[in-house]
């Protein structure tokens, strides 16, 4: 009985270990892979984006939800993240049920099909090439004024969008409004 409790653990392990190689592949083929920014510099971006409470605001890719989870408690905005990795989806979620935050979701999918009309400031860490495909889907679907911050990537077509750069350690974090 013992052997076979040991198997399925063994096998669930191994399952799960399996989808986060599977996603950690397609995440970066489809945007960036997983790597999380640093607390304080995190919230220094989140502090340049001027955010009002109760306004919506939106991480693309977002990951562990870090961002998402610290723009609701510390800027009191209605948090959003889409994320294409389902177990960090299932962390977020569970996260969030846990601390029992209401205002703030996390959606399993591909942000290229994510509904973006009700954002008023939008967040995220991706790749050269993948933020410049992003803007334009921004600019077809958001309103004027919305916020945008991409870290680490400038977008070269924003260049009369921009209003603000903040560089730490080497990388720069690129400020926008539509
Ligand atoms: C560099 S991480 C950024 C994580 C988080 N936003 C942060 O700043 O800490 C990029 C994330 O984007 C996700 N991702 C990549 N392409 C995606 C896509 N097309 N749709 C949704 N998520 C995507 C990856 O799985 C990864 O978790």
């Amino acid at each position: 009985m013992a052997e076979i409790g040991l198997t399925v653990t063994a096998i669930v392990i191994a399952g799960l270990i399996l989808v986060w190689v599977i996603y950690l592949f397609i995440g970066d083929l489809s945007g960036a892979p997983f790597v999380p920014v640093d607390d304080r510099v995190l919230e220094e971006i989140l502090k340049r984006m001027k955010m009002k409470k109760g306004g919506n605001f939106w991480d693309l890719g977002s990951g562990n939800g870090k961002a998402v989870f610290m723009a609701v408690k510390k800027f009191g905005v209605n948090g959003k993240g889409v994320e294409i990795n389902p177990l960090l989806v299932f962390y977020c979620r569970l996260k969030a049920r846990f601390k029992k935050i209401r205002n703030i979701e996390f959606f399993r999918n591909n942000f290229y099909k994510t509904d973006l009309t009700d954002a008023d400031y939008i967040y995220f860490y991706l790749f050269t090439g993948t933020v410049e495909k992003v803007a334009k889907k921004i600019e077809r679907e958001c309103k004027p004024g919305t916020i945008v911050a991409s870290r680490a990537f400038e977008i070269m077509n924003w260049k009369n969008k921009l209003t603000d750069i903040w560089e730490t350690n080497g990388w720069k974090t690129y400020f926008y409004k539509v």
